[in-house]
């Protein structure tokens, strides 16, 4: 895949660009980066806020023709694998992964990855893929402090976001040529590897229902399943909480 970078000072949401260009037909690869956004999104509907120039804020126009509706999902993996990878290259800082689509360090919020897909139909037509990446903040908004981290704030100095970017692109597109190969167990082994999940207290929100019980595994089709005292659950889509951490995590510097 070629990158093409179009870069802004100030834009309303890289996703929403992005899936503009989508609907034009801008060919895969196409890339929206920027220092500022006046409506960035988050999962859920909810605002993703970032301080201008402090955050790699960016999003990667895909046409995986070759993924059929349900294995979507896998994209999210593999942009979790290729941010920490980057995040550990760059960084030497070592991230964990929360289940479907976060990157933590010791339980809280390093980075934030939106999918938004569109379908013609059941073929898939393109896929916007957005990164919020928090790098150089020394300080959160209030209401998100006790849950946000930056890469700054972990190894006490700032880094460049350019070079953060680069070789998130450069292993985002390994993972994703390999997808075409249809390789989604090496993408799945490395992103258990990284989460720190498996056998803790969790609850469980899916459709406004809560659930709670042990994290048991996130299998290859992306899936998690929950050992409840109702019995085992699987689910694809929904939101984990934490409820009991028996560790500071496994998250540290290499
Ligand atoms: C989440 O954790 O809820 C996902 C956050 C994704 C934020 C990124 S920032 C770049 C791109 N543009 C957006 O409006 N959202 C994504």
């Amino acid at each position: 895949m070629n990158y093409d970078i179009y870069r802004f000072g100030k834009i309303d949401s890289t996703n929403s660009y992005l899936l503009k260009l989508g609907e034009k037909g801008f060919p895969e690869g196409t890339v929206a980066v920027a220092d500022e956004q006046t409506s960035g999104r988050g999962r859920f509907g909810r605002k993703w806020q970032a301080e201008p120039l402090s955050s790699l804020l960016f999003s990667i126009l895909l046409r995986p023709a070759f993924l059929p509706r349900d294995e979507v999902f896998i994209l999210t993996f593999s942009a979790a694998v290729a941010v920490a990878d980057a995040i550990e290259n760059v960084t030497r800082i070592q991230s964990e992964l929360k289940w479907p689509n976060d990157i933590l360090f010791r339980g809280k919020k390093l980075c934030g990855i939106l999918l938004e897909s569109n379908f013609e139909g059941d073929k898939l037509n393109y896929v916007v893929l957005g990164v919020g990446l928090n790098v150089n903040q020394t300080v959160f908004p209030e209401e998100i402090t006790a849950s946000a981290v930056s890469l700054s704030m972990i190894a006490g100095r700032s880094f460049d976001r350019e070079e953060v970017l680069s070789s998130i692109l450069f292993r985002f597109n390994e993972n994703y040529q390999s997808l075409k190969s249809k390789d989604f167990y090496s993408i799945m082994k490395r992103w258990r590897d990284r989460s720190f999940m498996f056998g803790k207290r969790i609850k469980f929100n899916v459709a406004g229902r809560e659930f709670e019980g042990t994290l048991d595994e996130v299998t290859d089709d992306g899936a998690i399943s929950i050992a409840t005292s109702s019995g085992v659950l699987k689910f694809t889509a929904g939101e984990i909480t934490i409820s009991e951490i028996s560790g500071p995590g496994t998250g540290g510097m290499k």
